[in-house]
């Protein structure tokens, strides 16, 4: 488009970009409370995505490949006679492969319907996914899983909703209460829900899987504070302060992801007119991952209207896979 300017008329305003003004949000609410934490959606940028990518990989993360094998042993039991299968926080989709072999082999007009935060990543995947799976339509969208707005795309009754890598646990208890109850309003009866979550087992395996010996998960932590110093007006943030640390807390049945302050470091965000100051030993909390004891999920689901339930695991009893039904 071309156009004259009219110097006398133009006003100059200063917007928010929306990722900032969300960050700034969350710092209020998390960042100053005891113990300060940050949410988890700032570790995905595209390194973070990256990162992540490569964290299922090492040796010491085991939920991707217990996943996988559960989903290679039932593709067809989960996939069932969905025409649409609709994956909430979708990734790479490289675990997803496998059901869209089945749902692409079953039918003419079977539709995937890939959702995810990170643009680029998504994008990225719905491409590939074209290439592979021509006979399928594929309808990215993105999106915050925990703040969908309904209908799904697909025919009620028809659809398969997918949450995987064990992410379920990354909710607080409240949370999952409201995205159970959130995805209930949104799906109707007939929908299926598949949810991928890991098993309770021992401590030293756990934390292991959430401080691998080549830092990796490290790395993905500490990521987030470039994530936080790029986005928002702040200063004395800096990754070389803290330390990553993967803790087990057995009272509430979940691994914590904290950044341990090494040194007393104070961190000033002028927009929001507030800084806080960090001991020595401090931590700022950035990730829970709740471990299941087998059937606890499946009877929460129930309490929301999802029934005909079936538990599957790996042989090796490491991951569990529910898959429900709404009522
Ligand atoms: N859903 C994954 C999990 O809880 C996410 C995850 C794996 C993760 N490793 C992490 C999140 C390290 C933060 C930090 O298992």
């Amino acid at each position: 488009m071309t156009g004259t300017e009219n110097p006398t008329t133009t006003t100059t305003t200063t917007t928010t970009d929306p990722d900032t003004a969300a960050l700034e949000s969350d710092l209020r609410e998390g960042f100053f409370a005891d113990p300060p934490t940050l949410p988890p959606r700032w570790f995905y940028d595209e390194k973070g995505s990256l990162l992540f990518d490569q964290i299922t990989r090492v040796a010491e993360y085991y939920p991707t490949r217990a996943e996988a094998e559960i989903l290679r042993a039932r593709a067809g039991d989960i996939v069932g006679a969905a025409s649409t299968v609709v994956e909430l926080g979708a990734g790479t989709c490289e675990k997803t492969r496998v059901l869209l072999d089945v749902l692409a082999a079953g039918r003419s007009d079977a539709r995937f319907v890939p959702l995810d935060i990170s643009t680029e990543m998504l994008f990225e995947t719905a491409r590939a996914l074209e290439q592979e799976y021509p006979g399928l339509r594929i309808d990215p969208v993105i999106g915050d899983i925990t703040a969908l707005e309904g209908p799904l795309p697909g025919e009620p009754g028809g659809r398969l909703v997918l949450f995987l890598g064990g992410t379920v646990g990354n909710f607080s208890e409240s949370q999952r209460d409201g995205f159970f109850r959130m995805l209930r309003g949104i799906m109707a009866p007939g929908d299926q829900l598949a949810v991928g979550f890991d098993l309770v087992k021992s401590p030293d395996r756990l934390v292991a899987a959430y401080d691998d010996a080549a830092g990796v998960t490290a790395e993905f932590n500490l990521n987030m504070l470039d994530v936080i110093a790029r986005t928002v007006d702040c200063t004395g943030l800096d990754r070389r302060d803290f330390r990553h640390e993967a803790v087990w807390n057995a009272e509430e049945s979940r691994i914590e992801m904290w950044l341990r302050a090494v040194r007393e470091v104070r961190i000033d965000f002028p927009t929001l007119g507030r800084g806080r100051t960090l001991a020595a030993g401090e931590g700022i909390r950035t990730e829970i991952a709740r471990k299941f004891e087998p059937h606890a999920l499946i009877d929460e689901l129930a309490g929301h209207g999802f029934g005909g339930q079936a538990v599957w695991t790996d042989a090796a009893g490491d991951f569990g896979l529910a898959l429900v039904v709404v009522d």
